[in-house]
């Protein structure tokens, strides 16, 4: 079963910075979920709309020039990270999933990304893309057919796979408050592979284990390793 540090290992370490990606790592994670926003003609790295709960600035993070998003403390002395420093920091086998919260232009986007690829050698097979935004990932999918597509919900979806498939998506990625078991063997029989989050407890864990779910997304890598067995 994959273990993805969500936002990083993000109990222990700042969500959303290298530190906490690579603590993930150091946790045996199998790879990390990390939010995004684009500004300028950066990926930058953050969860919510504004600065004030993770870092020590102000204001929305799209209202700011980057230099000083770059500026900010976004804990224990951690800066925003680009994504492109997470493609040159982890291992070649790790997962990634990329999940777009503010994006102003595809094309520009897509650029970045290819261009973060290139340099740092990061597979693109081993990158997922995910959004809240389906308008946004169907555009990313028609500009990169090959990009494995994370069809992202928080809802049990009225038309069942339906967006899955409409979206052409290689994974699952579905709230833990209303994932069930039906939908899951539904998933995984269509040729999905089904992500959860956010599971922290070990009887969530064990209880999708044996559901057959593939992966979870966590924010404690650490404990998730030590309840799921060790090859996993
Ligand atoms: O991508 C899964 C999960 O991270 C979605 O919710 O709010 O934690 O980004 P959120
Ligand atoms: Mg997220």
């Amino acid at each position: 079963m994959w273990i993805l540090g969500h936002r990083g290992a993000s109990a222990a370490a700042p969500e959303n910075t290298l530190a906490a990606f690579s603590l993930a790592m150091t946790q045996q994670a199998t790879g990390i979920e990390l939010d995004v926003y684009q500004v300028e003609d950066e990926i930058v790295i953050i969860h919510d709309r504004w600065l004030n709960r993770t870092t020590n600035g102000k204001g929305m993070v799209t209202s700011h020039p980057l230099s000083y998003l770059r500026s900010l403390d976004a804990g224990n002395g951690e800066v925003i990270p680009y994504l492109a420093e997470v493609f040159e920091i982890l291992p070649a086998d790790a997962v990634l999933n990329v999940e777009i919260k503010h994006l102003s232009n595809v094309d520009s986007w897509l650029e970045k990304i290819r261009q973060g690829l290139a340099q740092s050698g990061f597979p693109a097979e081993n990158l997922i893309i995910s959004s809240f935004n389906h308008r946004w990932i169907r555009q990313i999918k028609a500009a990169w057919p090959q990009v494995h597509i994370g069809a992202l919900t928080a809802t049990y979806p009225e038309n069942g796979l339906g967006f899955a498939h409409d979206l052409d998506a290689f994974s699952l990625h579905m709230a833990l408050d209303v994932v069930d078991e039906f939908y899951v063997k539904e998933a995984r029989q269509a040729g999905l592979k089904v992500l959860v989050y956010t599971v922290d407890y070990p009887e969530d864990m064990l209880m999708l284990k044996a559901w057959g779910v593939d992966g979870i997304f966590t924010n404690v890598p650490d404990i998730a390793r030590q309840v799921l067995s060790p090859g996993e």
